[in-house]
């Protein structure tokens, strides 16, 4: 028993200092140019939405989806998510080939998860990723008008569609359009 425990930490051992080799002789690959491998993509995900479930609270949205607080939800949305996660007016996102890895288009893609997941995912942030944690730079109440703009995208109200419309100048989604996104593409189970 005692050479089998023995074992098993220096095999463990030798793992954690080959892999600190390997990292310090410079073996890692840094550039952000290229697309993740399919497999280092699953296991992130994986690992990013079990990481969720575990983490966060599962609140209510204390904002309700008005007419107001969605067009609210649009103009923050705006000034700080479409760089990276493509806008209203349906142009790709300028950041969004540009990361490693690259930002899902939340407009064509939009999240199909709880909104306390969402409202996690934006006021903490993505580890090793450019997701920032937005709780350092905007309200708890301006999060969560995102967070119901990003849940009703495929259900706005007409007045929102037609704010959409006159202010971005792009058709907003019908309710039935197919999905697709130019950023990546986000394993939803
Ligand atoms: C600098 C680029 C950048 C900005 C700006 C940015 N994000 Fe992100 N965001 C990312 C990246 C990259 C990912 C994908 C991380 C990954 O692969 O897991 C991401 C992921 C997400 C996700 C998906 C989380 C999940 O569970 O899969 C949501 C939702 C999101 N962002 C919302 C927002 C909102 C809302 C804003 C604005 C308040 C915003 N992001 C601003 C880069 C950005």
């Amino acid at each position: 028993m005692g050479k089998l425990i023995l074992g098993v930490v220096l095999t463990l051992l030798v793992l954690l200092l080959g892999g600190l080799g390997f990292a310090m002789l410079g073996f890692f690959p840094t550039p952000a140019n290229v697309s993740p491998p399919r497999l280092e993509q699953r296991i992130a995900n994986a690992a990013l939405d079990a990481s969720m479930e575990r983490h966060a609270s599962r609140v209510t949205n204390p904002v309700p989806p008005t007419d107001q607080n969605l067009i609210d939800g649009m103009k923050i949305y705006t000034m700080n998510c479409a760089l990276c996660h493509g806008g209203f007016n349906r142009q790709p996102a300028s950041l969004a080939i540009a990361l490693y890895p690259p930002p899902p288009n939340l407009i064509s893609d939009p999240p199909d998860d709880p909104e306390w997941h969402i409202f996690y995912a934006i006021r903490t942030g993505i580890r090793y990723t450019g997701m920032p944690a937005w709780e350092k730079t905007l309200s708890q109440q301006d999060i969560w008008k995102v967070t119901a703009l990003l849940s009703h995208l495929n259900k706005l109200p007409p007045a929102v569609q037609e704010y959409w419309k006159t202010s971005f100048g792009a058709a907003p989604p019908s309710g039935d359009e197919k999905k697709e996104g130019e950023g990546m593409k986000h394993d939803k189970d």
